[in-house]
């Protein structure tokens, strides 16, 4: 096992921001003037980004393996604590993380999922078999998801069939969610006459409307979802969505299937057809699903537990291109349709960037048991990973709308891990935890200057992306030294600061600045183990845990803190 080292000499040379860095170096510390720094941070808070949607600490959940049979259902009867058949620890975990959105039923088991399988009597429901191979026998259906939702008080995301369904099972499913029970004016010479669908749904249990207004119209349509082309897809999105009941002021908000990962040619192309016919009904986000592989020779392959050096900078420098992915899906859409740009309609297009799937995907090995299909353990390296996602959503919050974690429990990247009555907390949830103050918040620039680190794999081209993967990204030498994000809450009085040192040796002293104010206090959380491989179990349920982070009184209004080696980091700044 090699360590890999940090190039300090590297330090700054290919950054932009050398010469900010270099006048910074050259400026004298107030206070503290005689503690050695290995790095600064310069918060610029005159430098807006947007304000971060709470809806980028999204979740996902889908028949497959674990993930909603024992993972989320557990049923009535179970001797398992439960809401209305819903595991209690996955709702008050989800609840602790102020989950904003849940999606579902997929993921590829939408696309061969029919929605009437799902309610009525659970004794008469049909069993199919469904995608994954797996046989479903529908206990989980749509009432049972919105009964999930509730519980959590988060909104749903549903998606809908678009490979082996007609667009009036889309229309309809509409109508069955949103339509209200009683008598509807008719809206023509018609008497005013309680709607079919509503009334069902309101015999099966729920007489209020669900009011759903978040639809992915299919998934991954240029895999699972159908293996179109950009324009096939573009045409059925416009078939489905031309017309759709709507019984709110507020118009739905349509997700088209965007890349698999960096394929910037579908986007491209898509937006290309989508705009070619001014009828796009509703288009309000575009979905990206970029996955980072445990290998970077393979797509879902790696161990989640075994890893070397090498390999945990490796993920974190291929997980790093989540920013490359979403600036190019960005650019792509904006500059296919540049008149949408010259017409000035929002910052590019009016269309919301939707990371409907992320994560850290290994290959078999660490699942609960053969049948939990995709699960896996999480560990340090995950968690490093969280942190790092996070931090670029907030950089990018003009663009970035919805993003959603696959999948929140038993499955890829997962927050939470169960089975029977045993059940555990990862390392990522801790960092959902610790990312809060985020939700919400005015994202500003904040510029990080440290020795970027060496990425020892450096020259294996990396995968696109994605679940069938088409293609392969240049090989990416560096990972940042440290990265993260800032944020202004509390009318502009509290800095949000979040920080991700993936060194595996080296602590990183470091003088944090904030342009135009004045640090008056600090303190923080944070999450860091000696051992990057330690991991959450049902035997040891609290390896890891965070801790309140030591941070020193800030000197001359700035602040030098060390981030521990391999951590992530919370600091609350008061500003003055
Ligand atoms: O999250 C697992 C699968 O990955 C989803 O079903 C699919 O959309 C993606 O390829």
């Amino acid at each position: 096992m090699t360590r890999a080292r940090s190039s300090r000499r590297s330090f700054l040379k290919s950054s932009t921001l050398a010469a900010a860095a270099t006048a910074l170096r050259n400026a004298p510390l107030l206070a503290q003037a005689t503690t050695h720094t290995d790095a600064r941070i310069e918060v610029l808070p005159s430098e807006p980004l947007g304000t971060i949607s709470p809806e980028i600490y999204s979740h996902f959940i889908e028949h497959l393996g674990g993930v909603i049979y024992d993972g989320v259902w557990v049923g009535e009867n179970s001797k398992i604590a439960n809401v209305n058949g819903i595991r209690k620890d996955f709702i008050d975990t989800m609840k602790a993380v102020k989950a904003p959105v849940l999606r579902w039923p997929g993921g590829c088991f939408a696309d061969s999922y029919d929605w009437r399988d799902g309610i009525g009597p659970r004794a008469k429901r049909a069993a199919r078999t469904a995608f994954w191979g797996q046989q479903d026998n529908n206990a989980y259906g749509l009432h049972e998801f919105m009964q999930t939702c509730r519980a959590i008080g988060c909104k749903p995301y549903l998606a809908a069939n678009l490979r082996t369904q007609p667009a009036r099972d889309f229309y309809q499913q509409i109508e069955y969610c949103n339509a209200p029970a009683g008598d509807i004016a008719s809206n023509s010479a018609a008497p005013a006459a309680p709607n079919a669908l509503a009334a069902m749904r309101a015999a099966n249990g729920d007489r209020e409307p669900f009011n759903v207004d978040l639809w992915g119209v299919g998934n991954e349509s240029w895999g699972c979802g159908g293996t179109m082309t950009p324009e096939e897809y573009a045409a059925e999105f416009r078939r489905y969505t031309a017309w759709t009941p709507s019984y709110s002021k507020t118009p739905p908000r349509f997700v088209a299937v965007g890349p698999n990962g960096d394929d910037i040619d579908w986007t491209s192309r898509l937006f290309k057809a989508l705009f070619a016919n001014p009828e796009r009904r509703h288009l309000w986000g575009l979905s990206i699903h970029y996955y980072t592989s445990g290998s970077p020779k393979a797509f879902a392959a790696g161990d989640a537990l075994k890893f070397d050096d090498a390999e945990f900078y490796d993920l974190l420098t291929r997980g790093s291109l989540m920013d490359k992915v979403i600036v190019d899906a960005w650019n792509a859409a904006t500059g296919a349709v540049p008149n949408e740009r010259a017409n000035g309609r929002s910052a590019g297009f009016g269309v919301k960037l939707v990371v409907d799937e992320w994560g850290a995907w290994y290959g078999k090995g660490t699942e609960l048991a053969p049948e939990y299909n995709l699960s896996q353990q999480s560990t340090m390296r995950d968690a490093l990973l969280t942190g790092i996602t996070f931090d670029i959503f907030h950089r990018h919050a003009d663009k970035v709308g919805v993003a959603a974690v696959a999948q929140s429990i038993n499955c890829i990247h997962s927050l939470m891990l169960a089975q029977g009555d045993k059940f555990c907390v990862t390392p990522t949830y801790h960092v959902f935890r610790m990312y809060l103050p985020h939700q919400g918040a005015q994202a500003i620039r904040a510029d990080f200057m440290a020795p970027s680190i060496n990425n020892p794999l450096g020259d294996t081209p990396s995968q696109v992306g994605g679940n069938s993967y088409i293609g392969q990204l240049p090989p990416v030498r560096t990972l940042a030294g440290l990265s993260g994000s800032a944020s202004l809450s509390n009318n502009g009085k509290t800095l949000n600061l979040t920080v991700v040192n993936p060194h595996l040796t080296d602590a990183m002293t470091t003088e944090i600045s904030v342009r135009g104010a004045s640090v008056s206090s600090a303190k923080g959380t944070v999450l860091a183990e000696k051992d990057v491989h330690v991991h959450n179990d049902f035997a040891n349920p609290k390896a890891v845990e965070p801790r309140t982070a030591s941070t020193m009184q800030p000197g001359g209004g700035r602040l030098i803190h060390t981030f521990p080696p391999a951590s992530v980091t919370a600091l609350e700044i008061a500003l003055a």
